[in-house]
């Protein structure tokens, strides 16, 4: 039997057991994944567990996303662009730290039909998942990536690394606008902007009917800003979709199999139906 495992700490509330533990078993592996709970000092054991043959891959999440570039043996252009990594591969008994978070986000669009190419995104927050979603759309070849966050400096020094504009409400006209992607935690369950939205009011009542909004909290699945966008008749992409589509791409790395997203997706959604 392969394992395939998650590093994080602490590592209980993630849906990536259903969801892989899922395609497994449609797959008719003999495989399973497990998570396993890392604190920081027990990093560098978790990794030469990893090494060995019986493993697959692993899943990297907080706190260890950053310190992996260090602790793998190699490191994706990918990963190292965006400053984090939350897949291990296995090649030849060695560990290369990648990100499977932008192309999962570049996947989540094409299955809405959303088209990056020359797109003109906004992009809102400047934290791990914005650096993720702004190099992804840049390499897509969107024409213009604005990035509007709470906190000037971090734009600062996300543009810095992954390019993008930093923008502001002001300088906007949302009938220009493509793509709108909130990366912030403002409307998540639990968080200081619970029920609330990123998007000022009224700024997506004057948005084209085929501008697309995406959010990538999925805790509540509809978050008050889709549920603006959905009244205000745009087309909505909700955060299950970049979930899934990082976990379809990282499936695909460990086993150089096709990943089976429906189960994958059908796991998620039983999974977040449970936890809510
Ligand atoms: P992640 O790594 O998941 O992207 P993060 O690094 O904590 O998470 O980033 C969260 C983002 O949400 C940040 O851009 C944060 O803004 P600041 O850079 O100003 O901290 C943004 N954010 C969180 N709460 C917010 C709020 N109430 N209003 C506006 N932005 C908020």
């Amino acid at each position: 039997m392969k394992t395939a495992a998650l590093l994080a700490h602490p590592a209980g509330h993630s849906g990536s057991p259903a969801m892989h533990n899922a395609a497994f078993k449609a797959l008719g592996m003999d495989a399973h994944y497990e998570a396993w709970d890392v604190p920081p000092e027990e990093l560098e054991d978790a990794l030469q567990r990893l090494r060995e043959p019986n493993i697959l891959g692993a899943n990297v999440s907080l706190p260890h996303k950053h310190a992996v570039l260090d602790g793998a043996d190699a490191v994706q252009e990918d990963a190292r662009t965006i400053g984090a990594a939350n897949v291990l591969v296995k090649r030849d008994g060695q560990l290369e730290a990648r990100n499977s978070d932008a192309v999962g986000f570049l996947r989540s669009l094409t299955e809405a039909g959303v088209v990056a190419r020359d797109a003109h995104a906004v992009v809102l927050g400047a934290g791990g998942a914005a650096h993720a979603v702004v190099h992804a759309l840049r390499r897509a070849g969107a024409r213009q990536v604005d990035i509007i966050n709470r906190t000037a400096s971090k734009t600062d020094a996300l543009v810095a690394r992954v390019g993008g504009r930093k923008a502001g409400w002001e300088s906007l006209d949302p009938r220009e606008v493509n793509v709108w992607v909130n990366t912030t935690t403002v409307g998540m369950n639990g968080a200081a902007g619970e029920g609330e939205s990123p998007i000022p009011e009224g700024l997506l009542q004057a948005a084209p009917t085929h501008a697309t909004v995406v959010d990538i909290v999925y805790a509540p699945r509809v978050t008050p800003l889709l549920a603006a966008a959905r009244s205000a008749g745009l087309n909505t992409v909700d955060g299950t979709g970049m979930l899934v589509h990082q976990g379809a791409v990282a499936f695909e790395w460990w086993t150089g199999k096709e990943a089976p997203v429906a189960v994958m997706r059908e796991a998620l959604d039983a999974f977040l139906e449970g936890a809510s």
